[in-house]
């Protein structure tokens, strides 16, 4: 039999896990967590949009910084869009689209994930 995931806000006990769902409220707080990227580590966030999970890289499409204004803090004042703290670009929360801002274009790297029994999983590592 295998342990659950954690539901505290710290790395998950299975590595595909990566929160539990309750952490994440409508255009509330994102869940950061890392992982395995192009041999390194790289930082990426989870969100809840419109009854959806989305995760990303957190890594802005104009200069390759994070993105949230606080730890954990990826949404503009209206809750509908994410936004970048250096220079405020603008991205769609749903598919990480630049709407506007130095983004010009460059999206975030969207993260394959899925939510099934209370927790979030990452699909695969990229
Ligand atoms: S670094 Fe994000 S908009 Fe410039």
């Amino acid at each position: 039999m295998s342990s659950p995931p954690n539901t505290a806000n710290t790395r998950p006990q299975s590595p595909a896990a990566i929160c539990a769902s309750a952490l994440l409220e409508e255009g509330g707080s994102g869940f950061r967590f890392e992982l395995d990227w192009r041999g390194g580590r790289a930082a990426a966030f989870v969100i809840r949009h419109q009854g959806r999970v989305h995760a990303y890289l957190n890594r802005c499409g104009h200069v390759p910084v994070e993105l949230d204004w606080q730890p954990g803090e990826f949404f503009d004042p209206s809750r509908l869009y994410l936004v970048c703290a250096t220079h405020g670009a603008l991205y769609d929360p749903a598919t990480g689209n630049c709407l506007g801002g130095r983004c010009d274009g460059r999206g975030l790297v969207v993260l394959p994930i899925e939510e099934r029994d209370g927790h979030i999983y990452l699909i695969e590592e990229i």
